[in-house]
């Protein structure tokens, strides 16, 4: 426990880091990987180049050390990021590193400014959070390992099939080798992969949501080929998964986790909203959902650049015509091909949303940011509670309300 004085300098503090966060850990990083360079194998590189992760570890750092005295009231964010470090492999061992980087990285931003008696309190502040992550995390390694089918670390799958959706996205169906069980999941939580391509020093992890319902003997995961756009560079594991990796091969896969995951206990009508590949998590909450005795009144809504690049398509249009009673589904195309039908051409807006749904449902979406923060902005405006209201990013979660 933190003595009083210790929890006055942290709370004053917060406010002087948060001026210096992005600095203060870009520094950190830097340190970090200067002196363990092993930690690459676990960091994803592109979002360091984006400052991204930079950005996400300050504010949860910040935002925890600012509720020093009461962490248990973020104990779901903390749940939600230690969901990830799970999947990703973080161990207890790992803390003191971040922690002595972060604060030698504190210390040469602020220089003098850093007294001994503000370093001390930080250093005990961070031991106090690490210890939080670590306990959460403990459990939650344990529960996956002992869930039926469960497993602790990577396991390794052989991909069964690759099957292509559209042009830019392909799924494919992973078998455990040792032809085990394999543990259920939550509708709209993801698994994680993690590879070395040859040309590579380092091995990439990245979470993709399973895309289907539970139940299978497989798990399936749908993945979207980032080729470089710009200045942006192509994405390692999706080319790598697209290009290398064929059916009969074997990859490593971490158990599902996950905290963006389907409401089963509730009876409300739901609206399941995708852009692009977001489309993954709704698909495996679409299909439980047509599958459960409940018969909850589904709206599902996919938005995709054209017809081309739209994923399964034939299996929606499918699932609609075999549940006409409880489900309709509309497609919008940014910029359709000659000759090619949808909903609404252009983007999802309020007006539209408010011909094609209600607004007493709950609503899952996801998709690229800015798609996000428009359906978000909708549905406030719409005036849908925020506990109605159920979303994911891809990559590191990001603030919705920033602009
Ligand atoms: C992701 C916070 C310790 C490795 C994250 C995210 C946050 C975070 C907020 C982003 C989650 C998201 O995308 O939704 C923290 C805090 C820590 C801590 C507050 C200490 C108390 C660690 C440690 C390691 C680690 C000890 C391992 C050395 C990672 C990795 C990611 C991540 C690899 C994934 C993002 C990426 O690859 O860019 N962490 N973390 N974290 N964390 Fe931590």
């Amino acid at each position: 426990m933190l003595d009083a004085r210790t929890i006055e300098v942290i709370k004053s503090t917060v406010p002087v880091l948060e001026v210096h966060g992005q600095t203060i850990t870009t520094q950190f990083y830097q340190m970090m990987f200067k002196n363990h360079p092993e930690l690459l194998n676990i960091f994803n590189h592109a979002n360091q180049r984006q400052g991204k992760q930079s950005a996400a570890l300050a504010n949860a750092v910040y935002a925890a050390a600012a509720h020093i005295d009461r962490l248990e009231e973020i104990l779901p964010v903390v749940k939600g990021i230690a969901q990830k470090h799970r999947a990703l492999g973080i161990m207890p061992e790992h803390y003191p590193i971040v922690g002595q980087n972060l604060l030698a990285a504190i210390k040469t931003v602020l220089g003098d400014a850093a007294t001994d008696e503000i370093m001390d309190a930080w250093s005990q502040a961070y031991g106090v959070i690490a210890d939080v992550f670590i306990s959460v995390e403990a459990e939650m390694y344990q529960e996956a390992e002992q869930k039926e089918g469960g497993w602790r670390g990577f396991r390794r799958f052989v991909v069964e099939r690759k099957v292509k959706e559209s042009d830019v996205i392909t799924s494919f169906y992973l078998k455990p080798e040792d032809g085990g069980e394999i543990a259920t999941y939550q509708p709209g939580q993801y698994i994680t992969v993690r590879v070395k391509p040859k040309d590579q020093e380092f091995t990439h992890l990245r979470h993709y949501s399973l895309s289907t319902a539970p139940g299978h003997a497989y798990y399936r995961i749908s993945v979207k080929r980032e080729d470089a756009v710009g200045n942006q560079p192509a994405g390692v594991v999706s080319v790598h998964l697209h290009d290398k990796v064929k059916e009969g091969d074997v990859l490593d896969i971490s158990a599902p986790a996950g905290d963006f995951t389907l409401d089963q206990s509730k009876s409300s009508p739901v609206v399941l909203l995708s852009g692009g590949v977001g489309l993954t998590p709704m698909i495996s909450m679409l299909e439980t959902l047509l599958t459960s005795s409940d018969k909850r009144d589904v709206v599902y809504i996919h938005a995709a650049r054209c017809g081309s690049h739209h994923a399964m398509k034939e299996h929606v249009e499918q699932l609609t015509k075999d549940h006409a009673d409880q489900l309709r589904s509309y497609h919008v195309y940014e910029a359709p091909a000659a000759g090619e039908s949808c909903h609404k051409t252009g983007f999802i807006d309020l007006p539209w949303l408010q011909t094609v749904a209600n607004n007493n449902a709950d609503f899952y979406f996801c998709g690229p940011t800015p798609f996000m923060k428009a359906i978000n902005h909708a549905l406030k405006k719409w005036g849908v509670p925020d506990d109605r209201i159920h979303f994911e990013f891809f990559g590191p979660a990001s603030s919705l309300n920033n602009e």
